[in-house]
């Protein structure tokens, strides 16, 4: 299957200049001008390159840990007394005292933790400033490649921009249709804290050099960085003023970068001999084989998944701008728009986020792109909903890798988390982690207000993410060694933290994020508007979630007579029965967001879903009709209020109408309203539409939700069949449970299922499903929806039997046909 698509992407190549395939190319026909958010963005995991293309080419490079400083211990310790008070307050309903406390007494010091930084620009001085013709630039989304090709003074110009993953380096080639025909200057330049700059020719065949080196700010202890541009001319003179390199009368020019940081390599020496090491490599083997190998890794990536919504015809070749302008007038016209958005997010998931080694990091705010050096939000890893949706693709869309480096950074926040939870909170077991962190795992409330800082939680939501790779995956030395050491220490916080209010385990004080409600009569102050409770739905969802996913672990890993049988005992029996279950609000019929029927919303049309966190990305109230129908209230209120305000709101609300029966043509309405309202020039998504702040999360969130309408796999069949082997869950391959009217033809091929199912190929004509094939890669029982329906389908040939489902064997496939 991969070798076939591969074959089908190498033969593709080819056709490239005869028509533009409107479903894999992003392209224009100007530069970026001066505008960032213009830029072509490539990566290779770690570093990343925003490619603009202009006659004198800038490229804004990034390293991901390039950040502001260094550790700081934001950890409050007043906190620890003041937290009964705070909490009895909050019980006694004096919820404006109690806000107030929490913030004195519990905001982190300084209130942030670090911010992600630009490394170096890139200039290459080509002297093509007017007179520019015939232009074309684009970035690949199979190949991870961009390109630029223009005419100038009679001289055809190529450049090619290429991440390479397997030599860790970028690299880009300057040629011309006529030998001698390029000159170019080169320097390296950042605005703060450069250490030194130097660059010098080189006589032998390693490479002529400009290297900057700089602190990511005043501290003695700053990140350091170092990085290098290695120049190989073919043809020409080379020269040096000791800042920059220029080169003239060269026939083809090829550069390779890399940076090493003090992040990663604290002996400085070692990060210099690190980028050495790199950009030797690279220029020993040659720029055509860095591009080969880098191509050949990310396209076998980008090639697991393919998708057809169907053909724009003519509409789909125009360049970037007229397709966008288009769209916002007639959306239906260009299909294929959103399956170049749906290869884009996943070019810029693989991109963005790879395994680099132990110390990996995942994709932030703005995924590795950033010319920023007080980006908003400090672009750092926002974990009440952004950082969690950025991997939304990551494992139906078969990219299952992308996600290490969240579980690397979880592996450096334990100890963090660890710290803060005996400071602020004197509990001496189990981590906590509040609504951000950065690359040292940061683990203290951050900001200071209400409806934000104080909320004990994150930890929740990516301990449900860990589970869920296992559940995607199957993969028990994972389950083993990453996600249960996460479970069971964020287990052992709420053991700790939790009290008991009603009879229920009870968080608190804690918030539903960013969201306020107004304080009710008979409570302090009334009218007020206050983020701070006990209570809140989202976190009863959360730990309802975590429980029942330690319990599963426990299980699978058999851990009943080892030195963690306290916990998952605690957890299943003690806890989980005593999660307050999700509330539906008595008089509305929604959803209830907060502990009480009486509190009112400040924002009707509030941009998170936090209440719905049960319908997706977790399953609580998916699994229920009538949970779900409250859950449909909550959303279409929300919805009719004004929300799906930002590019990610939307995007939640693609996956929350997905996983509600009938809703499809709603989720579609909204996958298309995102894209019409909050893409950047370059399609990234924004904070609020126009040319508002660049936010990815709404990139890869509409990719996880558009999967989600194709194939879901969350309900389970509990008590049905005999269990699979190893006592796993059975899911449900549930094929096009949301198929909107839109999108009568297409096909799906390579999207991924709980149980480690791989949907190898879905087909489907006149909205009606026609056939799958699905690989079972972990042999267990099969279980089939398709359509919502259990019946209608034969799978090899035999009528669906829904009290059995279909027993498999490893590796085995099973066509699945409409009868
Ligand atoms: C770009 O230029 C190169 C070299 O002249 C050529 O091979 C390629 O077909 C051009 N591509 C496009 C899309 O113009
Ligand atoms: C399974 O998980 C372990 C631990 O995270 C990892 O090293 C290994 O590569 C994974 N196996 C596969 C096939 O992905
Ligand atoms: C129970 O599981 C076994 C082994 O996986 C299988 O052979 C058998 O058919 C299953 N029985 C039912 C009723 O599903």
């Amino acid at each position: 299957m991969l070798v076939a698509v591969l074959v089908i992407l190498g033969c593709a190549v080819a056709d490239v200049a005869a028509a533009w395939d409107g479903s894999r190319f992003v392209w224009y026909t100007t530069d970026a001008g001066d505008n960032f958010k213009n830029g072509l963005p490539i990566g290779n995991g770690r570093l990343g390159a925003v490619v603009f293309g202009t006659g004198n080419e800038k490229l804004v490079l990034n390293e991901n840990s390039v950040w502001s400083g260094p550790w700081t211990d934001r950890a409050n310790p007043k906190s620890k007394d003041a937290l009964q008070n705070i909490r009895e307050s909050l019980i006694s309903g004096d919820i404006t005292g109690a806000g107030q406390a929490a913030l004195d007494n519990m905001a982190g010091n300084p209130t942030s933790p670090r911010a992600y930084n630009p490394t170096v620009d890139l200039g290459v001085d080509l002297g093509h400033g007017f007179g520019i013709s015939d232009y074309t630039r684009w970035l690949d989304t199979f190949e991870g490649t961009a390109s630029v090709n223009y005419t100038y003074d009679g001289t055809s110009y190529s450049r090619e921009y290429v991440a390479s993953y397997p030599h860790g380096v970028l690299a880009f080639r300057l040629s011309a249709d006529q030998p001698g025909k390029l000159n170019a200057k080169f320097s390296l330049s950042r605005s703060q804290w450069v250490l030194s700059q130097t660059a010098s020719v080189n006589d032998g065949d390693g490479g002529h050099t400009v290297a900057l080196s700089a602190n990511s700010g005043q501290s003695s202890d700053a990140i350091t960085f170092w990085s290098e541009a290695r120049i190989v001319n073919s043809g020409g003179d080379v020269s040096s003023d000791g800042k920059t390199i220029s080169i003239t009368g060269a026939d083809t020019i090829d550069v390779f970068f890399d940076a090493e940081t003090s992040y990663r390599h604290p002996d400085g020496d070692a990060a210099q001999t690190e980028v050495k090491r790199k950009l030797d490599g690279a220029v020993t083997a040659g720029y055509s084989e860095v591009r080969s190998a880098a191509i050949e890794d990310f396209s076998s990536l980008m090639g697991r998944v393919k998708l057809d919504l169907g053909s724009s015809g003519s509409a789909g070749e125009q360049p970037v701008p007229t397709r966008m302008s288009n769209f916002k007038q007639d959306p239906d016209a260009d299909p294929q728009l959103m399956t170049l958005m749906f290869n884009y997010g996943r070019h810029l998931l693989a991109a963005s986020s790879r395994d680099t080694g132990p110390l990996s990091l995942p994709a932030n705010l703005q995924g590795i792109w950033n010319d920023d050096y007080d980006p908003p939000w400090q672009s750092k890893y926002t974990i009440n909903i952004n950082l969690e949706m950025n991997y939304w693709p990551a494992l139906v869309t078969n990219l299952a890798e992308t996600q290490k480096p969240v579980f690397d950074l979880l592996h450096v926040a334990i100890p963090r988390g660890q710290a803060v939870a005996s400071t602020m909170y004197g509990c001496d077991r189990g981590f906590v982690l509040h609504h951000n962190t950065d690359l040292w795992g940061d683990a203290a409330p951050v900001d200071k207000g209400t409806p934000y800082t104080v909320w004990p939680m994150g930890a929740a939501w990516l301990a449900a993410d860990a589970m869920e790779h296992y559940r995607f995956t199957r993969n028990k030395t994972f389950l083993a060694e990453v996600a249960w050491p996460v479970l069971r220490e964020a287990a052992r916080f709420y053991h700790c933290y939790l009290f008991e209010w009603e009879s229920y385990w009870t968080t608190g004080p804690s918030l539903s994020p960013e969201h306020a409600f107004v304080v009710p009569q008979g409570m302090n102050t009334p009218g007020a508007g206050e983020g701070l409770d006990i209570s809140p739905e989202m976190d009863n969802q959360l730990l309802h979630q975590l429980f029942t996913d330690v319990g599963e672990a426990c299980a699978l890993l058999d851990l009943g007579s080892s030195d963690d049988a306290e916990t998952c005992t605690a957890s299943t029996e003690t806890y989980l029965p005593r999660i307050r279950p999700p509330a539906v609000h008595p008089s509305t019929g929604r959803i209830q967001e907060w502990r009480s029927p009486d509190y009112a919303d400040t924002e009707p049309g509030h941009r998170h879903f936090s209440p719905l966190w049960g319908l997706y990305p977790g399953r609580q109230l998916a699994t229920s009709p009538d949970l779900t129908a409250a859950a449909e209230a909550f959303l279409d209120h929300r919805i009719e209020s004004g929300s799906g305000s930002t590019g990610w709101s939307r995007a939640w609300a693609v996956a929350l109408y997905a996983r509600m029966p009938g809703r499809a043509d709603d989720a579609w309405r909204h996958a298309q309203a995102l894209v019409a309202t909050y893409l950047l020039g370059n399609l990234w998504n924004s904070d609020s539409g126009g040319d508002s702040v660049f936010q990815i999360d709404g990139n890869f969130g509409l990719v996880g939700g558009m999967a989600e309408m194709l194939v879901q796999s969350h309900e389970t069949v509990a008590g049905s069949g005999n269990g699979t082997k190893n006592g796993e869950e059975e899911f449900v391959v549930h094929l096009l449970p949301a198929l909107p009217g839109k999108v009568p033809d297409g096909r799906v091929d390579g999207l991924v299922a709980r149980g480690g199912f791989v949907v190898q190929e879905l087909v489907w004509e006149g909205g009606k499903f026609v056939r799958a094939s699905v690989l079972a890669r972990n042999g267990e029982v099969l279980r089939v929806k398709v359509q919502g329906e259990s019946d209608g389908f034969a799978v090899d040939g035999e009528s669906y039997d829904v009290d059995k489902g279909v027993e498999t064997t490893t590796d085995a496939v099973y066509e699945i046909t409409a009868i």
